[in-house]
């Protein structure tokens, strides 16, 4: 089989795309493939990864034009086009290279981040972003002799958006964040929702308020891509939404 893999050099602005004809063996991962590439026949491919078993989010990038995390991806289910997913169309989709699906995977970086090298982006302003949503526990109240306890239904609905590993795979589908750069983007919002509803935290609304805004909250056009390809099965798109119900219900909504 052969995996096509975008090429970028920062310092010349040029880009292109190589060819690699590897042979592929039982299981083996797109990150795999990209190792095996780096072995035998280009140990100048860039590519960011570490824990190689779905939990870092260091390896998130586009493959076939999906974004997802190159340890998870398998190269065979690829080749006989399973698991694709439907997206709304969004920065990246539209690049003009054409591949053969059958015979060929096709690897490039996350859009809506810059490009560094390779299959390497830029995450500064991800976590930037990440960092202005104030992403630490904030308790309520001193800590109590035991543990706090928490509703078995609180649990649940906190864990679906504590799972993120912060890979931004999310951040590259959404079609907002492709187009405004100042837009907080998915991954944020979803964290801010999970310390928004966690009941150790304040009953206020302070939380909720950080994002009420167009950057925040309201920037959101509810295209779903970011829940369609969370590795994790994180939803920022519901998270959004009820925070967006709830500032409603209190009257305070803005445009701005
Ligand atoms: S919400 Fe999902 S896709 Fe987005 S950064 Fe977290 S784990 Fe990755
Ligand atoms: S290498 Fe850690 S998530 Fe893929």
């Amino acid at each position: 089989m052969k995996l096509k893999v975008f090429r970028f050099d920062k310092e010349t602005g040029e880009s292109r795309y190589d060819t690699f004809e590897i042979e592929t063996s039982t299981g083996m991962t797109v990150l795999s493939a990209l190792f095996k590439i780096q072995e035998e026949f280009d140990d100048s491919l860039a590519f960011r990864y570490s824990c190689r078993g779905a939990v870092c989010g260091s390896c998130a990038m586009l493959i076939n034009r999906i974004p997802g995390l190159a340890c998870r991806i398998r190269i065979e289910p690829l080749l006989r086009c399973e698991g694709k997913i439907k997206l709304r169309p969004f920065s990246g989709m539209e690049e003009t290279v054409s591949w053969d699906p059958e015979n060929e995977v096709l690897v490039e970086p996350l859009p809506s981040l810059p490009k560094v090298k390779d299959l390497i982006v830029d995450m500064d302003k991800f976590f930037e972003f990440y960092r202005e949503v104030e992403p630490t526990f904030k308790p309520a109240s001193n800590p109590p002799e035991k543990e706090r306890l928490m509703m078995p239904d609180a649990v649940n609905e906190l864990e679906k958006y504590t799972n993120c590993i912060l890979c931004a795979a999310c951040v590259g589908s959404c079609p907002v964040s492709g187009k405004d750069g100042d837009f907080l983007g998915p991954a944020a919002l979803a964290k801010l929702y999970r310390f928004h509803i966690d009941p150790r935290e304040a009953d206020d609304e302070s939380r909720l308020m950080l994002a009420n805004s167009k950057r925040g909250w309201w920037g959101c056009e509810f295209h779903a891509n970011c829940k369609a390809v969370c590795p994790k099965g994180v939803p920022p798109i519901e998270g959004i939404g009820k925070a967006r119900k709830e500032i409603k219900e209190r009257g305070k909504e803005t445009s701005k």
